[in-house]
């Protein structure tokens, strides 16, 4: 793309975003609404994006869990180490530990040499994966590892023989390589799109995923053919409306957790409310907004999961759109909400959402902003976000929970193993050794079921 706003004089220190090939200009746009700054670099279908970082302000304070297009968030060292000698590891290690020492940082959890999520940028995996061992053994020679750091070294190799130096934040980066959660396909899924909803669980609900989706809650799954999100929620025991003119496959036809309704998802009402709604339908954003929003604001269900296709241009403005339809909507109904929107790896050219009301006394997942329900949808500002570590804050803007320290519980059920219903593939070896869990992964929720209906008109 064309960079506007081009940095005449050249920062010290740089941000450094990773996202989906052919959003850089999406995540530039929203890195410099966030942080300031001016674009770097931000060429099409990079996979990366970098914009300056003014000195003064080279401590992280935006997380990239709360960016829309970000997959990963790293603070860099705007001079790029020119990879032009057979000798790649020196040069690399001597700009790195320059580097750390300029930020105070004598300790690092770990290194990653990783490249962008591109065609040419994965031509590059085999020189990451030479080089990162090597670096980790001279970091671990020089004394600098250490498990209870908060930063994280990072390298990123360019097709261009480029290494950008730079550490992320272990709180407020993805702990997945490339900023990328994987999920094995689940053998019986009638489509692959059930790795979206399940990554899309993954991220927004985080540990606390078996509170919020219990066996024997309610849902509703709008544009559900062929299955695959009506098979994730199966999977976990919820019962399921499943609403499409087109038709189920698999195990979801004749099964007694799922209910297929051929009707208009626009025009479908629940006779009952329900826990959860998902819709995967294919149609224009702030329609889909505004069903959402219609749901949540009536009562109809309690949490939301839902797509977002976006067109091909202003997708930022085509996102903040969405979320003041939905904020407007439960804003009137005097619903306190917390919203979150973000690009998953499995998202194309669309975004994924997910919108809850808590309850009183309800903890926040992790990563999301509430408001206070008297205020305006104009007055929300994801990017202000205040409240604990995380960024949590209460319906009135209080601290409702401190970052939480400690290991992951395990999965309740078997299905949960890793292997049933596309559960990701591994979890980072932070994680495996227990140590403090990245703001990712330690979110404990309690979504508390609806009370059970004695009779519901309508069999969901
Ligand atoms: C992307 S597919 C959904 C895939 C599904 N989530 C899965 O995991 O298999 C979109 C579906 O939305 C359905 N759809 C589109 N508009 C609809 C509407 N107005 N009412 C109901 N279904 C609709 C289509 O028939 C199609 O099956």
């Amino acid at each position: 793309m064309t960079t506007k706003n081009v940095a005449t004089t050249a920062p010290e220190l740089a941000w450094l975003g990773y996202c989906r090939a052919g959003f850089e200009r999406d995540l530039g746009i929203e890195l410099q609404g966030r942080l300031g700054g001016a674009i770097i670099e931000a060429e099409a279908n990079a996979g990366f994006v970098r914009i300056s970082c003014p000195i003064g302000r080279a401590k992280f304070h935006a997380s990239v869990h709360d960016l829309i297009f970000a997959r990963q968030l790293l603070l860099t060292c705007d001079s790029v180490v020119a990879l032009t000698s057979n000798d790649r590891v020196n040069p690399i290690f001597e700009a790195l530990t320059r580097f750390l020492a300029s930020q105070g940082i004598d300790h690092v959890v770990d290194c990653r040499v990783e490249y962008p999520d591109t065609n040419d940028g994965k031509a590059l995996s085999r020189s990451a994966k030479a080089i990162e061992p090597r670096i980790r053994e001279l970091l671990t020679e020089a004394g600098m590892l250490a498990g209870d750091s908060k930063y994280r070294a990072m390298i990123l190799l360019t097709p261009d023989k480029r290494a950008h130096i730079g550490v992320a934040e272990m709180q407020l980066s993805s702990q997945d390589r490339l900023g990328i959660p994987r999920f094995r396909m689940p053998a019986d899924a009638p489509s692959r799109s059930t790795l979206k909803l399940a990554e899309a669980i993954h991220v927004f609900l985080g540990s606390g995923q078996d509170e919020a989706l219990q066996p024997d809650m309610r849902a509703v799954d709008l544009g559900a053919a062929p299955g695959g999100w009506t098979w994730q929620l199966m999977q976990r025991g919820l019962r399921i409306t499943a609403v499409d003119n087109a038709s189920l496959k698999g195990d979801l036809v004749n099964n007694a957790m799922v209910k297929h309704i051929r009707a208009d998802g626009f025009k479908y009402a629940p006779n009952v409310p329900v826990d959860w709604l998902v819709c995967d339908m294919v149609e224009q954003p702030a329609r889909v907004a505004k069903l959402v929003a219609k749901w949540l604001a009536s009562g109809w269900a309690r949490c939301a999961i839902f797509n977002l296709k976006l067109p091909m241009k202003r997708r930022n403005e085509e996102v903040e759109r969405c979320r003041q339809i939905i904020g407007e909507a439960l804003g009137e109904a005097g619903k306190s909400y917390i919203l979150q929107v973000k690009q998953l790896y499995h998202d194309r050219e669309e975004v994924t959402g997910f919108v809850m009301l808590p309850s009183r006394g309800e903890r926040f997942a992790h990563n999301v902003v509430a408001r206070d329900k008297s205020a305006s949808a104009s007055q929300y500002r994801p990017k202000k976000a205040h409240g604990d570590a995380n960024g949590n804050v209460g319906a009135k803007g209080e601290i409702v929970k401190k970052a939480e320290k400690g290991a992951a519980r395990p999965p309740k059920s078997a299905s949960s193993s890793g292997t049933g219903w596309g559960a990701p593939v591994s979890a980072s070896p932070a994680l495996k050794r227990g140590s403090t869990l990245p703001r990712a992964a330690a979110s404990p929720w309690s979504v508390k079921p609806l009370p059970k209906r004695k009779k519901a008109k309508q069999a969901l």
